[in-house]
This record gives structure tokens, C-alpha cells and sequence, in this order.
């Protein structure tokens, strides 16, 4: 059963990966093609990746992921930080969302810069979560603020952020 979930799990992070990888070329892409049918089937390609490819991938990485923390039991500083970069991972795929809706208006555009920035940013969060997955350091918790490792940490810390 273990077996199966991680598989699947790694299948489906795989596709979710590359398909962010992939997302800001196929922006860039807007730029070089000219033809209307052709722009049209380009819209038409990369809207049906990232809906109906990228974002179910990512449901069941993350889906299966949640499982295998219980079934695992893995309780650890290093699969917290590794759920920190997730975070991160699922806040490119947002941004990815609203990049696709505007660079398809009529007068986006998507640069070179901005095709690389975004594939870099992707690429340095997914090699920081595998890192993490693979290599699992022995990290202290103590490494963690007082209020993270405190049952009802959350609410004080959030109570001393409020302005008086
Ligand atoms: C919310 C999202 C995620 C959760 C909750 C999650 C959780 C987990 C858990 C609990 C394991 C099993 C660890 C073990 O048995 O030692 C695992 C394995 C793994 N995860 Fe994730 N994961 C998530 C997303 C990702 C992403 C986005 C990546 C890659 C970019 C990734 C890469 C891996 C890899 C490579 C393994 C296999 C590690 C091994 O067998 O040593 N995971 N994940």
C-alpha cells in the first residue's frame, strides 16, 4: 500500500514539475507566433495543460503526500520545511494561473527575463524540496521560532501582531 502511494505520488509530482517547468516557454512562445490560428491553438494548448495536466497532478502530489505523513508517521523539522517549499511551489503555480489569463489578452506579453525568472524561481524550489526529501537532515528543532514548537503558539503570536 506504502509502495503504491509513493509511487503515485512521485508520478504525479513529476508531471506537476515538469508541467510548471514547461508553463514559461510556452508564455514566450506568444511573442514568436504571428498567425492568428496558430496564437489561438497556442492559448487553447497551454490552457489545457496547466487545467487539466498540471493542476490535477498537483491535487494528487499534494493528496497523496498528506497520506503518506500518517501512514509514514513522518513527524520531522525536515518535512516541515519541506511542506514550507511546497508552499512556495503552490504559490508559483497560482501566479502561473494569472500569468496564463493575462499574457493571452491582446497586448500581453511575456519577456525573456521574466521566461527565465520564472523558470529559475521553479527550478530552485523544486531542488530545494527534493534536497529536502532526499537527503532528510537531522535538523534540531530548536531551529524552529519558541511559538512553532508551542501547542496555542499560533494564537499568542498572531495576538502579539495585533496593533494595540
Ligand atoms: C504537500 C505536498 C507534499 C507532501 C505532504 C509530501 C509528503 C511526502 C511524504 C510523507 C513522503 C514519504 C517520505 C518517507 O517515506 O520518508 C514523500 C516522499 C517523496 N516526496 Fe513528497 N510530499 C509533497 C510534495 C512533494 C513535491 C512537490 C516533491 C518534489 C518536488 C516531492 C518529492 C518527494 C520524493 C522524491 C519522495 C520520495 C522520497 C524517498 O522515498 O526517500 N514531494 N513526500
Amino acid at each position: 500500500m506504502t509502495s503504491w502511494l509513493k509511487a503515485i505520488h512521485i508520478i504525479s509530482l513529476v508531471i506537476w514539475c515538469a508541467g510548471l517547468l514547461v508553463l514559461p516557454g510556452l508564455y514566450a512562445q506568444k511573442a514568436r507566433v504571428k498567425e492568428k490560428e496558430a496564437l489561438y491553438h497556442l492559448q487553447s494548448f497551454t490552457r489545457f495543460a496547466y487545467t487539466s495536466i498540471i493542476s490535477p497532478s498537483a491535487f494528487i502530489a499534494v493528496g497523496t503526500g498528506m497520506t503518506l505523513i500518517f501512514v509514514r508517521e513522518v513527524f520531522t523539522v525536515w518535512m516541515a520545511m519541506k511542506l514550507a517549499a511546497v508552499g512556495a511551489l503552490v504559490l508559483l503555480h497560482v501566479h502561473a494561473g494569472h500569468v496564463i489569463v493575462r499574457v493571452f489578452r491582446p497586448e500581453g506579453r511575456f519577456s525573456t527575463w521574466r521566461e527565465h525568472a520564472a523558470a529559475f524561481a521553479t527550478l530552485a524550489t523544486i531542488s530545494a524540496i527534493l534536497w529536502l526529501v532526499l537527503a532528510k537532515p537531522l535538523l534540531d528543532v530548536t531551529i524552529l521560532p519558541e511559538w512553532m514548537r508551542r501547542p496555542g503558539g499560533l494564537q499568542s503570536f498572531s495576538e502579539s501582531m495585533r496593533p494595540i
